[in-house]
């Protein structure tokens, strides 16, 4: 299949967030709303459960049950027109040229998820555990001399990279390359719904690197997940191209973003909250508890979209076949009529029984056990070899997605100490 590089699409809006206007108006590209997107959030949950931004042309459903019902119904809210707001297609006419089973909806997902979901269960990640920790450690001991770092360039964003490109089998050599274009397919411009030029541009350079990767693989074999994906076969029949493309790229930018923002937020947000990080400190039994805390209160993930089937009714709002709605898991994992009067609050200890962080039903986030496994062994080591870390607030740099929350860069200062002093 030849690769031709894509000419930009969609509109630029350039509409804010005005809490004092009569109508909330949420615009998720808004960097306003990536300051705190909470306000807006609470807002729709209260005065607009079923909001309609007539500009953006989307619904978005805020409250905890319905975006739940969301997830569940797959049947009403279909995946096939496209899970990011930005690149939502026609569900029946337009083929990308790389076929993702997070774009599907069962029984063809069903099919599709099977191929890979052996690989990443509980037990296969617990395998993983001293693997992971071993990597985390190393990247802790090259900046451990030097009393400060960048959270995120050093530690946060190459680790989960490398855990997945181990999975994955792909070459060391690669892993900058891959975490370049990555963040550069995600990162997008305030307000505006257009995809930059430079996210296609990284796409384009993702795939043409993948092409090239599975046919070095078909002539001379490789190691790992994808040479497997070679081998297999649904209905009888082997993967086409953009199938095995379609689960290259959505492995390599799912199992690096989220996790790298995951870990990141987590810091960011503890050093906020001194008594809690001093507590994690203390116990680090507690850091299972702080990852799943992280992921209701500030999810790397803020909203999946979906593409209605059929007319619906919500709220006293009539949606229509083929309209788009945002299911907001941020705003979700908010709810007071889930969480209780302190959902605003964050609380290590709170240990939710349910939130939706990783999604819900046929979609259920396929590397959850991988992203806990990888959140609590990072936080662990940090706060057992650099426990009294600062954050810089004043020089830390925001990620800019659509849906995906995190920081560019994290500055940090902490205690000297020789790497093989604290390990
Ligand atoms: C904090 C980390 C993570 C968060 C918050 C997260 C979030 C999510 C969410 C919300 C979904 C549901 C999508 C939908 O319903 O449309 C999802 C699906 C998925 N995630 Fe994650 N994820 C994380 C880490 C990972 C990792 C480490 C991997 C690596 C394997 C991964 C791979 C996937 C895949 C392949 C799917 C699609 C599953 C399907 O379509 O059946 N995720 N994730």
């Amino acid at each position: 299949m030849a690769l031709t590089r894509v000419a930009s699409v969609g509109t630029t809006t350039p509409t804010t967030t005005s809490p004092t206007s009569p109508e909330p108006i949420y615009n998720p590209y808004a960097f306003a709303v990536h300051d705190n997107p909470y306000v807006i959030y609470t807002r729709l949950r209260d005065e607009a459960p079923a909001y309609w931004n007539p500009e953006l042309r989307f619904w978005a459903l805020s409250r905890f049950d319905d975006v739940l019902e969301g997830f569940h119904d797959f049947e009403t809210f279909s995946s096939m027109g496209g899970v990011a707001l930005e690149s939502r297609r026609n569900r029946s006419h337009e083929r990308p040229p790389f076929e993702q089973m997070i774009e599907m909806d069962p029984p063809d997902h069903t099919v599709f998820r099977k191929l890979v979901s052996r690989v990443f269960t509980v037990l296969r990640m617990a395998e993983m555990e001293d693997d992971v920790r071993q990597i985390v450690a190393g990247y802790i001991d090259a900046v451990i001399e030097r009393g400060e770092a960048d959270l995120v360039a050093d530690i946060t964003s190459p680790f989960p990279m490398d855990v997945i490109s181990a999975v994955l089998g792909l070459s060391e050599a690669d892993r900058p390359f891959l975490r370049e274009v990555s963040d550069q397919i995600l990162v997008r411009e305030d307000g505006s719904i257009q995809i930059p030029q430079e996210a296609m541009e990284a796409m384009f350079d993702l795939l043409s690197y993948f092409q090239a990767d599975l046919g070095r693989r078909r002539t001379s074999g490789g190691d790992g997940l994808i040479s497997d994906l070679l081998l297999l076969e649904v209905d009888g029949r082997a993967l086409t191209e953009a199938e095995l493309l379609g689960f290259c790229v959505l492995l390599v930018i799912a199992g690096h973003e989220t996790t790298t923002k995951l870990v990141s937020n987590a810091i960011e947000i503890l050093s906020r909250h001194p008594n809690q990080r001093n507590e994690l400190v203390a116990a680090p039994n507690l850091a299972s508890g702080a990852v799943e805390e992280v992921l209701r209160f500030h999810n790397s993930t803020q909203y999946m979209h979906r593409t209605l089937t059929c007319d619906r009714e919500m709220h006293g709002r009539q949606m229509h076949e083929g309209d788009s709605v945002l299911l907001l898991i941020g705003a979700a994992n908010h709810d007071e009529r889930e969480f209780g009067p302190t959902a605003e609050e964050f609380d290590l200890h709170r240990r939710p029984e349910r939130h939706l962080a990783f999604g819900y039903g046929a979609h259920f986030c396929l590397g959850a056990a991988l992203a806990r496994l990888e959140g609590r062994v990072a936080l662990e080591e940090i706060h057992r070899r650099l426990p009294d870390y600062e954050v810089d607030h004043d020089a830390k740099v925001r990620f800019h997605s659509s849906n995906v929350t995190g920081w560019s860069s994290l500055p940090i200062r902490f205690t000297p100490c020789s790497p093989s002093g604290n390990r």
